[in-house]
């Protein structure tokens, strides 16, 4: 069963903030934002309508292995950059730092490239769950330990398209 945890406007209203923020910390810069695929897709395309900078938008995806609900901490790269990275400003947008293995070695192979900036933009932090020490420099929600689906995020490729972000709860615990 799911239970709505953010609403679209709570969304609405992180996403403007998060993009106010980035605003700031980059004035008159150009940014590259990296999409981390398929998750944040969504949150992806209405950040960077909230960002006034000339920006540059590319893709990546990497798969982890696990279980469904959590990271195991193989992470491949599916699918890297086509964008050349050295000398500019980067932000990876990430639907959910949860362990944190993913976006470590994301951000250990972008590094390599030499950018001007790096920085994590996540949606979600479950700062609880995490396994190896990084931060997201703009976050938007912080939760508890829970599985959300929605606004892109998936529960075996189900859920994506649900406006809101709710949680997955198991019947016995409602
Ligand atoms: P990490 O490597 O453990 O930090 O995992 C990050 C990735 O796991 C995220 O990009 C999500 O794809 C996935 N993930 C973690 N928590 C959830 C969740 O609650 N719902 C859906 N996907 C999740
Ligand atoms: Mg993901």
């Amino acid at each position: 069963m799911l239970k709505r945890l953010f609403s679209e406007q709570d969304i609405a209203n992180t996403v403007k903030d998060l993009a106010g923020r980035i605003e700031n910390d980059f004035p008159d810069e150009e940014i590259l934002f990296v999409c981390l695929l398929k998750g944040s897709f969504i949150f992806t395309s209405d950040l960077v309508r909230q960002v006034g900078n000339r920006s540059r938008i590319d893709f990546m995806r990497v798969s982890s292995y696990g279980n469904q609900m959590a990271t195991r901490g193989n992470v491949e790269i599916v699918k890297d950059l086509e964008e050349d990275i050295e000398g500019r400003n980067v932000i990876i947008v990430e639907d959910i730092i949860d362990s944190g293995l993913t976006l470590t070695r994301v951000r250990d192979l972008l590094l390599t490239r030499n950018p001007k900036a790096l920085r994590i933009c996540a949606l979600i932090d479950k700062r609880c769950r995490r396994e190896v020490e990084i931060e997201g420099d703009y976050v938007g929600f912080t939760i508890d330990d829970g599985f959300v689906v929605g606004y892109g995020i998936d529960y075996a490729e189900y859920h994506r398209n649900l406006p809101d972000i709710c949680v997955v709860v198991k019947e016995d615990e409602v």
